[in-house]
């Protein structure tokens, strides 16, 4: 455990949270958490297919630049997310027609464009997200459909051409939600390597719940690591409401649950050899920005007025 008077930037390993270019401007309490706790910076929104690319030959880095701007000026990596997705879609994308030269000129010149952009400001890429099903694998998403399963291949391929110092993930969510899923990903990624494609990492988005178990967390992490690759937690919440009960506000045991199973998770986290360890990642900060606050739910470390819950201690105890 970590000295009183720490914060959660003296983890042994980056710490970043997902955060919200509009709340980052309107906030000045989410601002000034930002700039005391994390060392690592995911835009919530602001770097996603949409947002960056509206039309075909339109791009908007504003948002995206205020907060890559704003992480160098405070000494915080950026993390990019993300690149390739099924979700997200801007119109122009969903209803584009072309064989497949034209859609692999788009695709190519799509991910191009923004990793050159932020090259040398963004140290790493959720370049793949959300490509598998439950069964562990591919889906078929509308880039598979025109661009065959390469795309994947491809992806990477032209991202590490447009920034070969990039650190380059497939992201995806369930790795601690049964085996099929992860054990999927894990045959996809050590294919990839084997023929050579520039894939650097596993992004395990970790959406969990505070009763999902120290067994499923631990076969998650400690296999996901055993690939040898860098593993990055990317977007950890742990649900003190899963079930979604209407109207739930979480009991002070409930609370010291999730705190445990935060420490559970970084402790699993902080064991897995050093030079694996890109951080982890919460997705948001507080009860108050989380995706999963109309649930109702609580699955940050910070309330909804911006204080520690037991969480944080939770996090300190685990490492
Ligand atoms: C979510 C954002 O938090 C929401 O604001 C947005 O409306 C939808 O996307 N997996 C991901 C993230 O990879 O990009 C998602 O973020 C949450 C699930």
């Amino acid at each position: 455990a970590l000295d009183e008077g720490v914060t959660l930037k003296d983890l042994p390993f980056k710490f970043g949270a997902a955060v919200n270019v509009n709340h980052m401007k309107s906030r000045p309490e989410y601002k000034a958490l930002i700039i005391k706790e994390y060392s690592s910076l995911t835009a919530e929104n602001a770097m996603k297919i949409g947002a960056l690319h509206p039309a075909k030959d339109t791009y908007n880095f504003t948002d995206a630049d205020y907060l890559v701007d704003f992480a160098i000026a405070n000494g915080k990596r950026v993390h990019g997310h993300t690149l390739i997705w099924d979700s997200s879609l801007p119109a122009w994308i969903k209803n584009f027609q072309g064989d497949y030269p034209a859609w692999k000129k788009m695709f190519e010149s799509h991910i191009t464009t923004i990793v050159k952009h932020f090259k040398g400001r963004v140290a790493s890429w959720d370049v793949i997200n959300e490509a598998f099903d439950d069964s562990g694998n591919l889906q078929n998403t509308i880039w598979r459909q025109h661009l065959g399963p390469n795309y994947i291949d491809m992806a990477f391929i032209f991202a590490h051409r447009a920034d070969p110092a990039a650190k380059l993930f497939i992201n995806d969510y369930g790795h601690e939600n049964g085996n099929s899923r992860r054990e999927g990903i894990i045959a996809y990624v050590k294919a990839l390597r084997t023929k050579k494609v520039p894939i650097h990492g596993i992004g395990m988005q970790f959406h969990t719940r505070y009763n999902r178990g120290t067994s499923s967390w631990t076969k998650a992490i400690n296999e996901t690591a055993a690939t040898g690759l860098l593993v990055h937690i990317s977007e950890l919440d742990i649900s003190v409401n899963p079930d979604g009960v209407k109207g739930y506000v979480p009991t002070a045991e409930r609370l010291a649950q999730q705190a445990d199973a935060y420490k559970t998770i970084f402790k699993l986290y902080n064991a897995i050899p050093k030079a694996q360890q890109w951080g982890i990642t919460t997705w948001n900060l507080t009860d108050n920005d989380s995706h999963l606050k109309s649930r109702p739910d609580y699955p940050l470390p910070f309330d909804t007025n911006y204080q520690k819950k037991p969480a944080y201690q939770g996090i300190l105890d685990g490492v």
